[in-house]
């Protein structure tokens, strides 16, 4: 019987309860325990009562609420090998044998570290006398699943993560009330949204809600002087016709010499060289709060369901998987592999080696 872990880590996103309660239920529906473990990574090395044995109804009422309801942590113990193998004897001690991380690329790749220095952990614990040679033997590999809960989009092995659907849906019902007061005022707006250095969610932002200029990590404005591009550009809409003014800015936009781009600064251009009343809004955590749409649902739940499928159907030589969705499938693919392609293309942006990041990460 498997016995099986779930965490969610890092920046919560909406549709990972979803997913809790789909490995839950499915890893109960398939003969295994399920095990809720509490705060993320720092359940795990904290122990005791944040590892807690999961019944059905222990996940009622999951699916449809926003946040994650097992808690989550940016756990600094975590990220050194002492606290991982603190967390590795919590894991045989409570004989967990297949653990799913539910987070970010910083979450994942914690757990892709985990994964890595499995082997080298026991050794240490048994030698330590923190557990015995009967548990050394049992555990001496650790079945980890990823699944990419966050709303950045920002993980290069699937189209979607969870969450991303719905902080987009949130920052256009955002934008869409923006520009009901910026339309009556005749005002520019400067609005930042979240993504890291991703632009997934200010690009596609931009064209749900019919931005007039946006701004990206991935595509840099070329020209040196971008500020007299955007100006003309702008200039060109309000005299065919439009009322307001709005730009999209990602909260890691830079410029072609890799400075970041301002919303203070955009808005000081707008208001010097156009005269346009201009207001700057920082939408921030209002991304990442509130219901799942049904998409993060949907997504959340066949996923939960798959990283349970994909423990059973695992050999001891199988790598640690990391579920996505690629042209509405759900995919299974190494995490080991996702992870160096995340890496891949953070490198190739922080390069300014625009193409290839497209290349690899055609999604954005
Ligand atoms: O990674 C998700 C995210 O919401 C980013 O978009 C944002 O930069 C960051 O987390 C904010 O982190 P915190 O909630 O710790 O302020």
């Amino acid at each position: 019987k498997k016995r099986i872990g779930v965490l969610t880590s890092g920046g919560d996103a909406q549709g990972m309860n979803a997913a809790v309660r789909a490995v839950v239920r499915m890893a109960l529906a398939r003969n295994c325990q399920a095990y809720l473990i509490h705060e993320g990574y720092q359940g795990l090395v904290d122990g005791g009562d944040k590892i807690k044995n999961a019944s059905w109804n222990d996940v009622k009422g999951f699916l449809t609420l926003g946040g994650t309801l097992i808690g989550t942590a940016r756990c600094a113990e975590f990220r050194e090998p002492k606290g991982r193998r603190i967390a590795a004897k919590h894991l045989v001690k409570n004989g967990i044998d297949a653990l799913v991380v539910i987070g970010g690329d910083g979450s994942l790749t914690g757990a892709d570290t985990l994964r890595k220095e499995w082997p080298d952990h026991i050794k240490q614990l048994l030698a330590d006398g923190d557990i015995t040679q009967g548990e050394a033997s049992k555990y001496q590999t650790l079945m980890i699943v990823g699944i990419v809960g966050s709303i950045d989009n920002d993980l290069a092995s699937t189209d979607m993560t969870i969450g991303s659907s719905s902080a987009l849906a949130r920052i256009c019902e955002s934008v869409d009330a923006i520009q009901s007061t910026a339309t009556s005022h005749k005002r520019a707006f400067v609005v930042e949204v979240m993504g890291r250095h991703c632009g997934w969610l200010a690009l596609n932002a931009a064209i749900c809600t019919g931005a007039d200029y946006v701004f990206i990590p991935e595509s840099p404005p070329e020209e040196e002087d971008w500020e007299t591009t955007m100006c003309d550009s702008l200039k060109r809409s309000r005299s065919a016709g439009k009322r307001t003014s709005l730009i999209i800015v990602a909260e890691g936009a830079i410029d072609a010499k890799t400075n970041p781009i301002r919303t203070e600064y955009i808005k000081e251009i707008l208001a010097t060289r156009l005269g346009y009343d201009t207001r700057v809004t920082i939408l921030g955590h209002v991304q990442r709060g509130g219901a799942p749409t049904s998409m993060d649902r949907y997504l959340g739940t066949l996923q939960g369901a798959e990283a349970v499928e994909a423990i059973l159907r695992a050999t001891p030589d199988t790598p640690s998987p990391v579920i996505g969705m690629l042209e509405h499938k759900i995919t299974t693919q190494p995490l080991k592999e996702a992870i160096e392609l995340t890496k891949e293309v953070a490198k190739a942006i922080e390069d300014h080696n625009f193409s290839r990041a497209a290349q690899l990460r055609p999604k954005s």
